[in-house]
């Protein structure tokens, strides 16, 4: 479909954006069941890094399967669309030189790999939320697992449909028994040296 568009290259380059930010640019993508964690810490990492100054922005699976994604399922094919789909769009503000969370199940490992290959191994830190199911069940933050076990929705992850956990993630977070302020001290200190110039 793309064959007869020539890419057109821009005078003002991703180089030139982070230097006027005065910052690196990447994606930190938090991947997890559904409850374990991953827009809570997405939000509360967003909140450190932005009274620092840097600039950031956050995708998260809930909002954006209202707006630009609220045509697909959780199918296995429309999950890897969804996630193509925001790899590219995160590759979009990394390249305008921002520092972007993205908080998404994202439960097949090749979906993820794409996501590297879409923004490039560089500029992209993968999270494990490694939640355990019982918690995520106990806390059931949106009454969806007690749905999914009534049968009220198929294909839900962890429930009846799989989650393919990180083999090597960047950094992984176990929160059973964690605060969310420990967790996020903790990714901080893995990524600080990512965000200098
Ligand atoms: S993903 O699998 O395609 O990455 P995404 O992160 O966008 O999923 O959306 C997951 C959110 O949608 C969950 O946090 C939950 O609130 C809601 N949801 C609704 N149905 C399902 C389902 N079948 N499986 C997982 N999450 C679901």
């Amino acid at each position: 479909m793309s064959k007869n568009i020539i890419k057109h290259n821009y005078s003002v380059t991703r180089q030139d954006r982070e230097k006027s930010n005065n910052q690196n640019s990447f994606l930190i993508w938090f991947t997890g069941l559904s409850g374990s964690g991953k827009s809570t810490l997405a939000n509360a990492l967003e909140l450190k890094l932005h009274e620092e100054g840097i600039r950031t922005y956050a995708l998260d699976g809930d909002n954006i399967r209202k707006g630009i994604n609220n045509d697909l399922s959780f199918s296995p094919e429309d999950r890897t669309e969804n996630i193509r789909r925001i790899a590219e769009i995160s590759n979009l503000f990394v390249d305008a030189g921002i520092v972007v969370m993205a908080a998404f199940v994202s439960p097949y490992k090749k979906d993820r790999k794409k996501i590297e290959n879409i923004v490039g191994k560089d500029n992209f830190v993968e999270i494990f939320v490694n939640t355990s199911i019982d918690e995520c069940e106990k806390r059931d933050v949106k009454g969806l697992y007690e749905k999914a076990r009534k049968g009220e929705i198929k294909d839900f992850t962890g429930i009846n449909a799989p989650y393919e956990a990180p083999e090597n993630p960047n950094i992984e977070v176990i929160t059973d028994n964690e605060t969310i302020e420990k967790s996020v001290n903790f990714i901080y200190n893995r990524i600080k040296e990512k965000l200098k110039k």
